[in-house]
């Protein structure tokens, strides 16, 4: 692929920014690689870098135990630039002192740059960046030069233009450093020669073409959830193998309203798929029925999905391919675990490796989010698709506390539906991360009219957050959750009372099973 001539590689030393270095290097436009720390000198030799990263990491460069880099990296030719902990690494590998200090470096902190420095050019001379570390670089290596310090740290930046070596001591891909991103690019297309040239456009022209290659005339198939990741990698496959791909789509009723028919009208009549819909609402309910542990249903949901695609399957005769929508943060390794991470999360799509397949396609292994979101967009996918929050696989199973019935699943999905359509209304849509209705198995007293209820409560939850790791309540404005309480209490029977959930995860999760 032409736009990974140019790629660069983060080496990762275990820091808790590590996925985002590589984010923001893809966002100036260059493709980038995570890899662990001990990939061996020779592999990256081989791998034609244009540039290295370091990233931070937790430890202490002259502790024993401490993640460690071979020299010869320094001397590959490749331009360098460690960031925190990988700054203060190279540092020491190449005869400079890295110490602890007294005063914290951490947090906001103003840096004096020289703007001459192929880093800080055209930089502003003073503005804030990010620090978050201890220990700093008290001597820099022979043919260093101090490029950026601050008032309590001598070497906030260094480099030696002639090796192409960069330090910084604070980390530029977080947005509290103010000007981060100039610097980036900076290194990027100053020091390592990248064009800009990773666009989503190409990508989706290339991966459609290598696709057409691979796939031949094979047929490929794919369990569509109508998620962004399954719908994005779907139709890469479907440019290029038009009706050798059929897509099964298995709506087990616990989707929220509408939801089933749009995914279906936007890949069937849009998109002219081969799709098969198979409406499974009564045989998850079935099983469902009188079970209700969290983990139960989850674990029934699960089981009942693979059964029923691969009863569709069955049909289908012989298909050489199955379609995964992996994407990049699901396959990179983490900087100091052995073992990389898979995708951990109960995923409903997750099928057996056993249902007779010659390979898997995974059109997306390479992408982050933001960039899977950007390529459905480049292939015309609608944006509320594109831009749909999480849904979690099991569905509205995980939002109906205690046993599911049909009338609860109604409810549920009328309350719900009220609440999107007043988060869209006030454009809260964008800026809450995951925002949902929760039938609480709850039942309290109310008075509507001259009667006495004895009705649901209905929970709303919204949270913001990066990563659904951690998560904060959304601060949603008073009105309009009155409008939604009101909405949902005239216009969904069954319901007499309504909460909003104010607690941060931890120590709650996001949803409430
Ligand atoms: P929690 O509730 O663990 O949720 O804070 C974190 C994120 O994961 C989603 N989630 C799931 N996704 N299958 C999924 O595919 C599941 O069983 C599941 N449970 C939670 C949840 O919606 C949130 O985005």
């Amino acid at each position: 692929m032409e736009m990974k001539n140019e790629a660069v590689l983060i080496l990762d030393f275990g820091g808790q920014y590590s996925q985002l270095i590589a984010r923001r290097v893809r966002e100036c436009h260059v493709y980038c690689e995570l890899k662990s720390y001990k990939t061996p000198v020779e592999e990256i030799r081989q791998g034609g870098y244009r540039g290295i990263i370091f990233t931070g990491g937790p430890n202490s460069t002259y502790e024993k135990d401490a993640p460690k880099c071979d020299r010869k990296i320094f001397e590959l030719g490749i331009p360098v630039l460690g960031i925190c902990y990988g700054a203060q690494l190279m540092a020491q590998t190449l005869g400079g002192k890295v110490k602890s200090s007294d005063v914290k470096q951490y947090g906001k902190t103003e840096l004096e740059c020289n703007t001459s420095s192929l880093i800080f050019h055209a930089a502003r001379p003073k503005s804030v960046c990010w620090m978050s570390h201890t220990d700093y670089i008290s001597e820099v290596p022979h043919g260093f030069k101090i490029t950026a310090i601050s008032d309590t740290c001598p070497v906030v930046a260094m480099e030696d233009i002639k090796r192409n070596l960069f330090g910084l001591q604070f980390h530029p891909e977080v947005e509290h450093t103010s000007e981060g991103m100039l610097y980036l690019r900076n290194f990027l297309y100053n020091s390592c020669g990248c064009t800009a040239a990773w666009r989503m456009s190409s990508f989706v022209t290339d991966t459609i073409d290598r696709l057409k290659k691979e796939i031949g005339d094979k047929r490929v198939l794919c369990a569509l959830s109508g998620g962004v990741d399954s719908s994005v990698a779907a139709l890469l496959i479907h440019k290029a193998v038009g009706k050798q791909l059929t897509c099964i789509f298995v709506d087990h009723g616990l989707l929220r309203k509408d939801e089933g028919d749009q995914v279906e009208s936007v890949f069937r009549r849009q998109f002219d798929m081969n799709l098969i819909r198979v409406n499974a609402q009564e045989r998850f309910l079935t099983k469902l029925a009188g079970v209700s542990d969290p983990e139960q249903k989850r674990k029934i949901i699960g089981e009942e999905f693979i059964r029923v695609f691969e009863d569709e399957a069955k049909k289908l005769g012989r298909i050489e391919y199955l379609c995964q929508g992996t994407i990049y943060p699901d396959v990179v390794e983490s900087g100091v675990g052995e073992a990389a991470v898979i995708k951990s999360h109960h995923n409903v799509g997750g099928l057996p490796e056993n249902v007779g397949f010659g390979g898997i396609i995974e059109p997306l292994r390479d992408l982050f989010k933001d960039e899977v979101r950007q390529a459905g967009l480049e292939l015309g996918i609608p944006e509320y698709l594109v831009w749909r929050q999480p849904f979690p696989g099991p569905g509205l199973a995980v939002r109906i506390m205690g046993e599911i019935t049909e009338e609860k699943l109604a409810i549920l999905k009328e309350a719900d539906a009220i609440m999107r359509e007043e988060f869209a209304e006030h454009g809260l849509d964008r800026t809450v991360n995951q925002y949902f209705a929760v039938l609480t198995g709850n039942k309290s007293v109310g008075v509507m009219g001259d009667g006495r209820t004895y009705e649901y409560t209905v929970a709303l939850r919204a949270v913001t957050t990066n990563d659904f790791m951690t998560a904060d309540w959304a601060r949603v404005p008073y009105e309009v959750l009155e409008k939604i309480s009101n909405r949902i209490i005239n216009e969904v029977e069954h319901i007499n009372r309504i909460v909003y959930d104010i607690t941060s995860k931890p120590p709650a999760t996001i949803e409430w099973e």
